[in-house]
């Protein structure tokens, strides 16, 4: 498999991040022995060598029994962690088209968000549609997702009858507690278990993820392996060796040393959109407490050349960028030849997409890093395919781990996301 690559030469360099070296190895060396902050929550470091093939096994035959059964939509229902790794990997590897060939079955995802617009329209969206759901959520109890949920399988026990539908729900959950978990039990759903020792940010190489990639069609397999592979380079402890290290570091020292306080995470691929939303709620919950931490934002180049690129260049100095390209494309495409060349375009025949692509990244590198003074990490992957997603997720989850140790707060929890919740529930007067 090919390797992710990182460039940091354009935000700091090797001689300035060593500094960090005998730092980076205590907090690893605590984290392999489990005396780290938050520990309870590190089973995501082990995740690809340790899922069971039965889980994989059983993911894919429910998946297959879906597909025989002439599935035509997969609702996935959930919000932050048990939502945006599934888009994420679905829209890195097939495209964020809702229907493209490849796919063997459509996904929509509800429970996202308290618009009564939105969820009407996809209710209404599958009405005449097979339909099956994947609820998820850890907890159990998220009123998003919750109140989606409850919709959701009302219109489908109105339309196959409640005996039927309980064929078609499968819920993703806690092992032993929560309302989901109880609804699952006592309906007699299909389920599936999110560890305990996994965050819900870090879920995405669990049932959270594989087993809607199995619907649509993914290879989990190659996605663990791609992930397993990846994790042999990430999991050593020496910052010279690490790059998942080193690109904490060099996001740390621009924090801390240079005064930067946002990080714009940029790809140069639509289907990557969702991956960087990925990337803002795993590097925005994580880190961003105890007034520390940078602010995670996203754009997709060149679209947001022609919106964000003023700012970048010649606005307030309070961001560096994190580019991240794609070395070989999915699909590339040749410029057409027009023999009467009226838009002037013929001098680039026989050059690809692709390869402009690439132009536009070098330019912006060196309008924005050079010119605009803006400091550039680089990360290269290989292809945009099952290996380079379990990869790359691997790459995140342990810089974003390492990361949060430097600033010296809990990686894994996220207590300013429950003052809103108990602020609903005590609007609502919720029952206790
Ligand atoms: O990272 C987290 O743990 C959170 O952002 C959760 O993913 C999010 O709040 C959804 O929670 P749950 O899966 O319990 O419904």
């Amino acid at each position: 498999m090919k390797k992710i690559k990182l460039d940091i030469s354009r935000a700091t360099d090797m001689t300035n991040i060593m500094k960090y070296a005998k730092k980076v190895q205590d907090i690893h060396n605590k984290m392999e022995s489990y005396e780290s902050l938050g520990n309870e929550f590190l089973g995501w470091k082990d995740l690809p060598n340790n899922i069971d093939i039965h889980d994989i096994k059983k993911m894919e035959l429910i998946a297959n029994q879906l597909h025989q059964n002439k599935i035509e939509v997969l609702v996935v229902i959930g919000i932050g962690g048990s939502y945006l790794g599934v888009k994420a990997g679905i829209d890195f590897i097939l495209g964020n088209l809702p229907t493209p060939q490849e796919r063997k079955m459509e996904v929509i995802f509800a429970g996202e968000s308290l618009s009564s617009t939105d969820l009407a329209q996809k209710l209404k969206y599958v009405e005449n549609k097979k339909f099956a759901i994947n609820v998820i959520s850890k907890s159990g109890t998220t009123t998003e997702p919750a109140i989606a949920f409850r919709m959701f399988k009302k219109l489908l026990e109105d339309t196959i009858g409640k005996n039927n539908a309980k064929d078609y729900i499968i819920a993703t959950t806690d092992a032993n507690k929560g309302s989901l978990f109880q609804l699952a039990n006592d309906n007699g759903y299909k389920k599936f278990v999110i560890p305990d020792n996994i965050g819900g940010r870090f879920s995405v190489l669990t049932p959270v993820g594989l087993f809607p990639f199995a619907c649509v069609g993914l290879n989990i397999k190659k996605m663990i392996s791609g992930a397993k592979l990846a994790n042999e380079d990430y999991s050593i402890g020496s910052l010279e060796d690490n790059l998942a290290y080193q690109y904490a570091v060099t996001r740390f020292l621009l924090w801390k040393e240079r005064g930067f306080v946002s990080e714009m995470i940029v790809a140069y691929e639509p289907n990557v959109n969702f991956f960087l939303e990925w990337w803002k709620q795993l590097f925005g919950e994580s880190e961003g407490k105890l007034n520390k931490g940078l602010l995670p934002h996203s754009a997709i180049f060149s679209t947001d050349l022609h919106s964000l690129g003023q700012f970048i260049q010649e606005g307030s100095k309070v961001l560096f960028e994190t580019v991240i390209t794609v070395k070989k494309p999915i699909i590339d495409l040749e410029i057409v030849d027009d023999k009467d060349n009226l838009d002037n375009l013929n001098y680039l025949i026989n050059r690809s997409v692709h390869e402009i692509n690439n132009v536009a990244f070098q330019a912006t590198l060196d309008a924005h890093s050079s010119i605009g003074q803006v400091p550039n990490i680089h990360i290269e992957l290989p292809e945009l395919n099952e290996e380079s997603f379990g990869a790359i997720v691997m790459f995140f989850e342990r810089a974003v781990s390492m990361s949060a140790y430097l600033l010296e707060v809990n990686p894994f929890n996220q207590p300013g996301v429950e003052v809103y919740k108990s602020n609903m529930f005590r609007i609502m007067k919720k029952p206790s």
